[in-house]
C-alpha cells in the first residue's frame, strides 16, 4: 500500500457539500477510499458525489444533520449495513456566523455549539464502535471553533483541500494522534 493508499477503506466526510467538504472527498476518493459524503442540504451533497462519480471515484450521498443524534446513529447503520464498516470520520460539517460578536442571538450561539461541537461528538461516538476492530479507525476533525475531542486529530484553519486529511488517514501517519495542525500558509507567523 502506498502512502497515501486508501483502498477498501470505507471514509464518512460530514460537511461534504462545502468548498473544503468537496475537496476532501476528492483527495480521499483520489487516494482510493470509497466515500460518504453526508450534508444536511440533501442536493449539495449529491452534486459532490454524482461529479466524483462521473470521474469513476466511489462516492455516494446522504442527507444528515450531525447535530440530531437520531440522524447520526441512523447515518453510521446505514453506511456499516450497506459498506460493511467505517474506517474514516471527518468531521467538517460547521456553521459560522461572520458579523461582531455582540450581534449574535442566543439561539444561533446554541445552533453553531449544536453542530460545530456537539456535532463532531455525536459522529465520532456513533462511528467509533464500528471502527475499534479494524485497529485502523481514525476521526479527523477539521477546526471551526476551538475545542476538540481528545482522540482525535486536529485540522486548524484549513486550506490545503484535503491533502493534509488523506495523509493524516493513511497508514502513513498511523502513529499521529491528537495532534493540532496549522495550515495557514504561513499566516500565523506573520
Ligand atoms: N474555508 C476556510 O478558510 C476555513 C478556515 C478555517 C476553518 N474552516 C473549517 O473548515 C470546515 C469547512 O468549512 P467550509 O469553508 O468548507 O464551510 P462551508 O460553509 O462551505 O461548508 C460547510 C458545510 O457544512 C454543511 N452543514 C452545516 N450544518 C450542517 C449540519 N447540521 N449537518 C450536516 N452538514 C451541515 C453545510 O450545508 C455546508 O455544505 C469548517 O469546519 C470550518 O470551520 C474553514
Amino acid at each position: 500500500m502506498s502512502a497515501s493508499g486508501l483502498e477498501g477503506r470505507v471514509a464518512i466526510v460530514t460537511g461534504a457539500g462545502g468548498g473544503l467538504g468537496g475537496g476532501i472527498c476528492s483527495a480521499l476518493t483520489l487516494a482510493g477510499a470509497t466515500v460518504v459524503a453526508v450534508d444536511v442540504q440533501r442536493d449539495k451533497a449529491e452534486r459532490v458525489a454524482e461529479s466524483l462519480s462521473r470521474n469513476g471515484a466511489r462516492c455516494v450521498a446522504l442527507e444528515v444533520d450531525v447535530s440530531d443524534r437520531s440522524s447520526v446513529e441512523g447515518m453510521v447503520e446505514r453506511v456499516v449495513g450497506e459498506l460493511g464498516g467505517v474506517d474514516l470520520l471527518v468531521n467538517n460539517a460547521a456553521i459560522y456566523p461572520s458579523r461582531p460578536w455582540t450581534e449574535i442571538e442566543e439561539s444561533e450561539w446554541d445552533q453553531v455549539l449544536a453542530v460545530n461541537l456537539k456535532g463532531y461528538f455525536l459522529c465520532a461516538r456513533a462511528a467509533f464502535p464500528h471502527m475499534k476492530g479494524k485497529g485502523r479507525g481514525r476521526v479527523i476533525n477539521v477546526a471551526s471553533i476551538t475545542f476538540f475531542i481528545g482522540f482525535a486529530n486536529l485540522l486548524d484553519y484549513v486550506s490545503s483541500k484535503g491533502g493534509v486529511v488523506a495523509f493524516l488517514a493513511s497508514d502513513a501517519a498511523s502513529f499521529i494522534t491528537g495532534q493540532t495542525i496549522e495550515i495557514d500558509g504561513g499566516w500565523a507567523m506573520h
